[in-house]
């Protein structure tokens, strides 16, 4: 009896394949650092991000624990500014986000950036926490550059 399924699995095998692809090339508008590999292709969950459910319990998150020196607003302006060497980013400028993927953005909320204030959150915040405060800092830029699926 001829069994379908190896096939099937060979051929999604290969659209993921050529997905994974379109990233790499979508991802060139990525700031260009590296970031281990294990980072590069996450199973991103766009849905998750696209939620707004998400994005608000990411939003009480960010102003809980990030708030103080990326600012209420996410615009980097936090109170203790002033006394970092490395400035925080403005998340809700379009050329910001214009730089960045989810993957970036959940990678360094996970590790953090070495020789910054900036520390990992990875051992502090379950997963489904950074996706939530990555769905966050992706939703407040300009809407039409959300975090949408490749298409
Ligand atoms: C003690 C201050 C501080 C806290 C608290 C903090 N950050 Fe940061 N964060 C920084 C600094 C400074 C940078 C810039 C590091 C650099 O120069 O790359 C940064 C960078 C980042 C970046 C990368 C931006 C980019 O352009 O690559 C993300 C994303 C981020 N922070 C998210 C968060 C989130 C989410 C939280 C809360 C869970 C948080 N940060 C808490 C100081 C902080």
């Amino acid at each position: 009896m001829s069994n379908p399924y190896p096939r099937h699995h060979a051929r999604s095998v290969g659209g993921l394949f050529g997905i994974g692809l379109l990233l790499l090339a979508l991802s060139g508008c990525d700031k260009g650092r590296e970031f281990p590999a294990g980072y590069q292709s996450p199973p991103v969950p766009y849905e998750r991000l696209a939620s707004k459910a998400s994005q608000q319990t990411g939003r009480q998150l960010f102003e809980l624990h990030c708030s103080q020196c990326h600012g209420e607003n996410a615009d980097g302006k936090g109170t203790i500014r002033r006394s970092l060497s490395s400035k925080p980013v403005d998340f809700t400028s379009l050329e910001w986000r214009q730089q960045v993927t989810p993957e970036w953005v959940y990678y360094v909320i996970l590790e953090g950036r070495k020789h910054t204030a900036m520390a990992g959150w990875g051992t502090k915040l379950p997963d489904e926490a950074s996706w939530d405060l990555t769905a966050f800092v992706l939703s407040v830029t300009d809407g039409r550059h959300g975090p949408q699926p490749p298409s």
